[in-house]
């Protein structure tokens, strides 16, 4: 069905709220890689065994993550007018026991997490049903409790294989409006309102990058998305694209239109080969509603997105480096100037964003930027996705707005060390980021703060550490990381980098000396103020704050 219009869209939305709402029995099993890792594909297949006669009774279907990873595999169960039931770290058995008991009509909340009585899908709100109090509320878990979700507000709800699911939720109806009832230069004008910063790492307002590319006066422009996601530790983007793509593919045709582009592009890492799939459905199911394509709504705009592999160099997430390998070469990052937003792709204005910063777009247009401006705090609005992994407790993705505080993610969300260790650090913003001591914990997530703190925010992994972990060794392994991610174009960090980590090698043996200590100091500045691109200008950050607050550690082992 080719959409025109609102009332097409309605009409759609209708049939999607029919699934989510149904008059059968609805069983989900979270089907993101988290979920597959822990053993969610034989759930399903033994939730799809058991229930083979039922189809008539129940829906079984497969959604995306919910976030608490450390709980997986979940499934949630929905009876119609009753509440959804989230049953954490389901067994085969468990499966197959709660397949009997919905084919004898009757549903044991036992074992259940929680329950969701309504949902708020941010551009809709959904009431699932009343019934099942005695078990706790979704709001009332630690775990959820202090996230507020707007990028993450359709994971582990709506299947992110059927676009009827997205629509039912509000989908598409940002782009209707943007299309319809906006020009470029209003849209453009809304996001800048919103004060929305790249989640990319660097936080380059991106009202001002659109605009920088809407007013490159030629007729081919291009837009990327950047999936490349490398860090160690993080898996924010593979899960906003596993969980909810059409939200990723919304914000870009709306981008497209705003800048003038014909053409998208995401660049996906070969290694996500779940979120590559789920792209490839959502973009084919996107140009069957006529959402991509000529003529999209009716209107003369014409776009459409296409996806490009990458091999999984870290590199080639930094922006030149990732137009140079779409464009065939070898993945290395160029000079800038000039930016990407004037001399791109085959040398035309493109912009590029991360996949998160595309995600935030059709909230902003359905509601406005005054409304996402409000979120977060003055200068950094809106919410992040980090994935809390390390030794902390609740593993998972967590949504917050800007400006929650490092404790409040770690203890009140995360519940601390899980076997009752001291928090020593969290390493935030991945290898080019630093370890900030538990001391800084009062730290408000934004740009600032952790840049003052000498960190950076970064794409959003967050690796919690205990006291049992030393800092020398942590980092070792992230220099580690970057030295053999080195491109090798620029001195400074092909040479620079090997020489800090032989001097990190031969402290940790216990044959350094303190004049290693100064030398790795200075080594590490001077490759930050010479490298060519971000990966050298920031592969020195976690020894130079290592140093900054663990230097006795450092020292200790000197003494030996
Ligand atoms: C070594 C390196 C790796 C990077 N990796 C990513 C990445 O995986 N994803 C991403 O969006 N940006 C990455 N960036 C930042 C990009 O160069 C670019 O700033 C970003 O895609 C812009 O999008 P934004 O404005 O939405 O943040 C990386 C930068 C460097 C230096
Ligand atoms: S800083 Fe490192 S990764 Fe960047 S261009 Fe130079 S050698 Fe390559």
């Amino acid at each position: 069905m080719r959409i025109t219009g609102r009332t097409d869209l309605n009409a759609v939305k209708q049939k999607g709220l029919k699934k989510l709402l149904c008059d059968k029995v609805r069983i989900a099993v979270g089907f993101a890689t988290c979920g597959i890792a822990t053993g969610a594909d034989e759930i399903f297949k033994t939730l799809s065994k058991s229930l083979v006669n039922a189809k008539e009774r129940v829906s079984l279907k497969k959604v995306g993550c919910i976030g608490y990873c450390k709980e997986e595999p979940i499934i949630t169960v929905r009876f119609p007018g009753k509440p959804i039931l989230l049953f954490p770290r389901v067994s085969p058995e468990k499966a197959a026991k709660l397949a009997e008991g919905v084919l004898a009509g009757k549903i044991s909340p036992e074992g259940a997490l929680c329950r969701i009585d309504s949902w708020d899908h941010v551009i809709t709100k959904i009431s699932y049903g009343d019934g099942f109090g005695e078990i706790p509320r979704y709001e009332d878990i630690p775990f959820f409790k202090y996230q507020r979700k707007l990028i993450l507000r359709n994971a582990g709800i709506i299947d992110p294989e059927d676009i009827e699911e997205y629509i039912a939720v509000g989908g598409y109806s940002a782009l209707i409006k943007a299309l319809t009832e906006m020009t470029p230069s209003e849209i453009i004008d809304e996001v800048k309102k919103s004060g929305l910063r790249g989640r990319g790492g660097a936080g380059f307002p991106t009202g001002l990058k659109w605009e920088i590319t809407a007013q490159e006066k030629v007729e081919t422009k291009y837009l990327i998305c950047n999936a490349d996601e490398g860090d160690p530790g993080a898996y924010m983007n593979r899960n906003e694209m596993e969980s909810d793509p059409h939200s990723l593919i919304e914000g870009m045709i709306i981008g497209g239109y705003a800048i003038g582009a014909r053409e998208g592009i995401i660049y996906i890492r070969a290694e996500y080969p779940l979120a590559v799939k789920r792209i490839e459905k959502a973009l084919e199911e996107a140009r069957k509603y006529g959402f991509l394509g000529e003529r999209i709504l009716n209107t003369s705009f014409s776009f459409d997105i296409r996806i490009v592999k990458g091999a999984g160099a870290f590199v080639c997430g930094e922006e030149t480096a990732l137009i140079a390998s779409i464009e065939g070469e070898t993945g290395r990052p160029r000079p800038r100037p000039p930016f990407p937003a004037e001399k791109g792709l085959w040398g035309k204005p493109t912009c590029i964003n991360n996949v998160e910063t595309w995600c935030n777009i059709p909230l902003i247009i359905a509601k406005g930027g005054d409304w996402f401006s409000q979120i977060g705090t003055s200068g950094n609005s809106g919410t992040k996705v980090f994935s809390l992994v390390g030794e902390v407790d609740r593993v998972g993705l967590v949504e917050v707005p800007l400006g929650t505080t490092l404790r409040t993610i770690i203890f009140d969300i995360g519940n601390g060390s899980p076997e009752g260790t001291k928090v020593k650090a969290v390493q935030i913003g991945g290898p080019s980021g630093g370890c900030v001591p538990a001391k800084l914990f009062d730290t408000p997530v934004d740009y600032e703060s952790l840049k003052s703190a000498g960190s950076i925010m970064g794409s959003g992994g967050m690796v919690v550490m205990s006291e049992k972990t030393s800092m020398v060794e942590t980092a070792r392994y992230f220099l580690t990381f970057t030295s053999d991610e080195s491109c090798g174009k620029c001195t400074p960090c092909r040479e620079g980098l090997k020489h800090m980590l032989n001097i990190l090698e031969r402290i940790i043996a216990g044959r350094g000396t303190r004049e290693d200590i100064k030398t790795l100091e200075e080594l590490a500045l001077t490759i930050k103020a010479t490298s060519l691109c971000g990966l050298g200008q920031t592969a020195p950050n976690p020894v130079l704050t290592t140093l900054r607050y663990f230097r006795e550690e450092y020292e200790r082992k000197i003494k030996r």
